[in-house]
C-alpha cells in the first residue's frame, strides 16, 4: 500500500487556501440519472474550488456493474484512476490485490475513527487501514409510492406482502401499474433482498445473505420468499424487462405506476423533478420491514499512484467528501443521509430523518443489514451467483421454487 504523506497538511489547509500541487484527479462513478448527475456535480464543484481538476470517469448502468467491468480492464493495464467509487467487501478484494493507497495519515488528522459511525469506519478499512471515504448512507428497504394513484384504484399503503398483494390486485384492476420496474439483475435482486427481510425476517436475512448458511440459503424460507418475491412479476408491466431503475422511478412519478422498491436514490429523481414527500409522493418501509434497515454506504477507493500531486488530490477528493458542507449537499441530492456522525439534519425532508433514526436505532436492535443486491454482505462472486439464481427464477416460470433454492446454494457453495 502507498502511504499519502505529504498531501495531508496540504489536505487540512485545504479548507482555505489551494493544495501546493493542483491535480488532475479522475473518479470512475456510475452515477449518470438526473438526481444522481446533480449530486457528482458537487463533488466535481468543490474539488474544482480547491484548485484541481475534475475528469469525470462516468461509466451509466445502475447499481455499478458495467463501471467495475471497465474499472478492471484500467487497473489491469496499469492505468488506474485516482478514485472509484467501489464499497463494501469489494474493498477487501480490492485490498488483496495490492493497489490501493492508505489514507490514515489524513484519516487520523481529521479524527475520522470519531466521525463516523463504526459500522461505516470498518467497512472503509483494509488490514486496519483506511482506503477509502464514505459518501453516505443509503438505505435500500424503501417502497416509494403515489398517494393519488392509490386514492384512485381505493387501496392502501401496504404494510406487509399479503397487503402488498391486496393493493397490487386494486391498482391492476384501476388500469394502472402497481409495481415499477426495471428487469435487470442488480433490479431483481433489489426487490428480491426486500422480500426475504419482509418474508423472513432479519435473523433469516443474515443468515442467508451473510453467513451463507446452507438451511436458510435453500430451506423452507427461502422457498417461501422466492414464491412471493416471483408473485410480484404479475404486477409489473410488459415493458419492464430491462428497464433502467429511474425510469421506473418516473412512472411512479407521473402516476403510470402506483409503487417501487428500490434504495433512495430513487429519492433523488423525486427531488430532482420536483416532487415533494408526504404530497406528491410517499416513502415507506418496504413491506414487513418496518423495523429493519438494509444499509449500502457508497465509497471511493484511493489507489496507489506516482507522484505528489497524485497524492494531494486524493486527500483533498478524501477531505472534500468528509467536509459538513458536501455531506450535506450531496445527501440532499442524492436521497441517502451524511455517513457522518451529529449532522444537522434540519435541511432533510422527513424521509431522510426517518432514514437517519432508524440507522441509528437498527444498529442498536441487531436489524441494520448489509444490503447483498449492493455489494455490502458477500463478496462479489457470490453476490453474481445469487444474482444470476435469483434472475432466472423470476423470468422462467418452468423453475419451481424448490428448485431455485436448491441452486442458490450450491451457485453460492461454488463461487465461494
Ligand atoms: C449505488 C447508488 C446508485 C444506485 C443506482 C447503488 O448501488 O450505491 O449510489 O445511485 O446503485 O445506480
Amino acid at each position: 500500500m502507498k502511504i499519502i504523506k505529504t498531501a495531508v497538511s496540504a489536505a487540512l489547509a485545504a479548507a482555505v487556501s489551494f493544495s501546493a500541487q493542483a491535480a488532475e484527479v479522475e473518479v470512475l462513478h456510475w452515477w449518470t440519472s438526473g438526481g444522481e448527475a446533480a449530486s457528482a456535480a458537487e463533488l466535481k464543484r468543490m474539488l474544482e474550488e480547491r484548485g484541481h481538476t475534475w475528469k469525470d470517469f462516468a461509466v451509466a448502468g445502475g447499481g455499478g456493474e458495467s463501471a467495475m467491468t471497465v474499472l478492471k480492464t484500467r487497473v489491469v493495464s496499469g492505468n488506474a484512476p485516482t478514485a472509484a467509487q467501489i464499497k463494501g467487501p469489494s474493498i477487501q478484494e480490492w485490498g488483496d490485490e495490492g493497489v490501493l493507497a492508505d489514507i490514515d495519515e489524513l484519516a487520523e488528522a481529521e479524527g475520522w475513527d470519531d466521525l463516523l459511525p463504526e459500522v461505516v469506519a470498518e467497512a472503509m478499512k483494509y488490514d486496519g487501514h483506511y482506503v477509502a471515504v464514505p459518501v453516505n448512507v443509503h438505505r435500500v428497504n424503501w417502497l416509494w409510492s403515489n398517494p393519488e394513484v392509490f386514492e384512485k384504484a381505493g387501496a392502501e399503503l401496504p404494510t406487509t406482502w399479503d397487503e402488498f398483494f391486496v393493493a397490487a390486485d386494486k391498482i391492476k384492476a384501476a388500469g394502472f401499474t402497481a409495481l415499477a420496474h426495471g428487469g435487470q439483475p442488480w433490479q431483481d435482486a433489489t426487490t428480491f433482498e426486500a422480500v426475504a427481510l419482509g418474508v423472513g425476517g432479519t435473523d433469516f436475512y443474515t443468515k442467508a445473505f451473510v453467513d451463507l448458511d446452507a438451511d436458510a440459503l435453500s430451506g423452507e424460507t427461502m422457498v417461501k420468499v422466492l414464491e412471493t418475491y416471483r408473485k410480484t412479476r404479475q404486477y409489473t408491466d410488459a415493458g419492464a424487462p430491462g428497464r433502467d431503475w429511474n425510469l421506473a422511478t418516473a412512472m411512479v412519478i407521473n402516476g403510470e405506476a402506483a409503487m417501487q422498491i428500490m434504495g433512495d436514490w430513487a429519492k433523488g429523481e423525486f427531488t430532482a423533478a420536483g416532487k415533494v414527500p408526504g404530497k406528491d409522493y410517499v416513502c415507506s418501509a418496504a413491506p414487513g420491514t418496518l423495523d429493519a434497515f438494509t444499509f449500502n454506504i457508497d465509497s471511493f477507493v484511493m489507489f496507489a499512484l506516482d507522484g505528489e500531486d497524485a497524492s494531494e488530490g486524493q486527500a483533498d477528493l478524501a477531505s472534500t467528501i468528509l467536509s459538513p458542507a458536501f455531506q450535506e449537499v450531496f445527501n440532499l441530492n442524492k436521497g441517502s443521509i451524511p455517513a457522518r456522525l451529529n449532522l444537522p439534519m434540519d435541511k432533510f425532508d422527513d424521509c431522510a430523518k426517518l432514514s437517519g433514526a432508524d440507522f441509528v436505532a437498527t444498529a442498536e436492535t441487531g436489524k441494520l443489514v448489509p444490503s447483498m443486491a449492493h455489494g455490502m454482505s458477500t463478496f462479489s462472486s457470490v453476490q453474481g451467483a445469487i444474482f444470476d439464481v435469483v434472475t432466472e427464477f423470476y423470468n422462467d416460470e418452468s423453475i419451481s421454487a424448490e428448485a431455485a433454492a436448491r441452486k442458490m446454494l450450491s451457485a453460492v457453495q461454488s463461487a465461494q
